[in-house]
């Protein structure tokens, strides 16, 4: 048993100062001078205490753009739990022709004795075909993957057709499942790489340049349409701009069921570091990609008025040496992806909280409990309840501090946050009443982290 004490409980909708008894792996009991003989006595003195961060959107030990991920499960989710994350949920690739539960069991060995916190997958679709279609009820019963994942751009490699889009969200209405999009015209994205290239302009910047916000308005609008042709429900992932949040805050005042997530990346970093100079502009290549810095202001103001619903990190790190490099002469071979696990949670505090453009219960909604509802966790996870799993994070929010590689835990040479300053940390982290963090130092276990099947989802319970 372990008790916390003298913390602030700060959850979606409440906060108050309380004593947390955990027993085993839940939380048993919430209330004034808990009276328990042998337990653990943790103070929380000065700190809040929150439900543990879900990260709904991460890439470990990936292939992808010719290499591998730099962080596996076992870094990556060191370096989630020093940032206060206590569950991801990882998309789990596929490739035609393989079974979907083949698929998934290479994800299950990615994981299994690594993760030092609790873990789900999301599910790529990479073809809808009749043996494709004859699985998908298992993936969800027995697996408990309730989310599927479409990419509307990366041609030629996991780009699907607006078919595929369409029999997808059929089919996840019709078995319980949240689809999730990639939203980019890669068809479009396609053309204007290869015209920068046939004119010698090979440098970062054309990453961005070849992928206009516009075309992630379209591909936004196109799935939008889709979903509400296919009466379905749609998650559209690492939003960066107006014109895609626009698309969704158009769905939500229609009523549709289609949910928006951004990513502290776009919140705070712009296209202008694409263009750094010695090659550093890839170190911030990634899809969509950064934008000019007037989309940051929107994207702020969709998650203060509920346009926008949860924070991912899309952690995808590649070193810049050795990686990265892949495309100094070539813009379209650097991979595509960036380090933002351990970072996510705070500096979400950080530039949200702290700078006062969303509320404190804002902040743990987007962090983890909106995520723990669309992706059929809640409220075992997400919030701080009776009986809920003691996923909890003793954050001192008075701790100023630089973001910098030399401090961080992901296993990547860079940080492209360096030198950020930011208020709060995670002193102390519990992922089912188990210590993963304690007074800032790892003391977890690679496989203590749990597989976590998934309800399926449940759109009139979560709008
Ligand atoms: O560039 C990115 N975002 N890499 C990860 C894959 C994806 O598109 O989410
Ligand atoms: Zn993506
Ligand atoms: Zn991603």
């Amino acid at each position: 048993m372990k008790v916390i004490r003298n913390g602030v409980i700060v959850t979606a909708t409440d906060m108050y100062e309380a004593d947390i008894l955990i027993e085993q792996d839940k939380i048993a009991m919430i209330g004034k001078n808990i009276q328990v003989d042998g337990a653990e006595e943790i103070d929380a003195k000065g700190c809040y205490v929150f439900p543990g961060g879900i990260d709904p959107h991460t890439h470990l030990d990936m292939p992808f753009g010719g290499t591998i991920t730099k962080d596996d499960f076992e870094s990556g989710t060191i370096a989630a739990a020093f940032g206060g994350t206590t569950t991801i949920i990882d998309f789990c690739l596929t490739t035609k022709g393989e079974t979907l539960k083949n698929a998934v069991q290479v994800w299950h060995q990615k994981a299994k004795d690594k993760a030092v916190i609790d873990y789900g997958f999301h599910l790529q679709i990479a073809e809808v075909t009749e043996d494709v279609l004859k699985e998908i009820p298992s993936i969800i019963e027995e697996e408990g993957i309730t989310s599927f994942k479409i990419f509307m751009a990366y041609k030629n490699v996991l780009q699907v057709d607006d078919e595929t889009l369409f029999k997808t969200l059929l089919t996840a209405k019709e078995h319980g499942a949240l689809v999730m999009v990639h939203a980019e015209n890669g068809d479009v994205i396609d053309c204007l790489v290869k015209k920068f290239l046939a004119e010698g302009k090979t440098a970062p910047i054309y990453h961005a340049l070849s992928r206009p916000s516009a075309l992630e308005g379209e591909a936004t609008g196109r799935a939008i349409q889709l979903t509400e042709l296919a009466d379905s429900q749609l998650y559209v992932v690492h939003v960066t701009c107006q014109e895609a949040v626009d698309k969704i805050a158009e769905a939500q005042s229609k009523g549709l069921n289609v949910w928006g997530e951004t990513c502290p990346q776009y919140l705070v970093l712009d296209v202008s570091y694409l263009d750094r100079p010695d090659f550093e502009g890839a170190k911030y290549v990634w899809s969509p990609p950064l934008r000019e810095k007037h989309h940051q202001e929107r994207l702020w103001h969709a998650l203060k008025t509920g346009q926008l619903h949860t924070i991912g990190s899309d952690h995808c790190s590649f070193d810049f040496k050795g990686q990265k490099e892949l495309g100094r002469e070539d813009f379209s071979k650097i991979p595509n992806g960036g380090p933002f696990i351990e970072d996510r949670f705070t500096v979400l505090f950080s530039e949200g909280v702290v700078k006062g453009r969303i509320t404190i219960h804002q902040f743990v909604d987007l962090v983890s409990t909106r995520s723990a509802k669309l992706f059929g966790l809640f409220p075992r996870k997400g919030t701080i309840a009776v009986g809920s799993d003691a996923d909890l994070v003793i954050f001192d929010p008075n701790v100023e501090r630089i973001i910098s590689a030399k401090t961080h835990h992901m296993a990547v040479d860079y940080n492209a946050l360096e030198g950020m300053k930011v208020y709060g940390e995670p002193i102390t982290v519990l992922c089912r009443g188990e210590f993963v963090i304690k007074e800032r130092q790892f003391v977890g276990k690679p496989g203590n982290g749990m597989y976590l099947k998934r309800a399926k989802f449940r759109p009139y319970q979560w709008r």
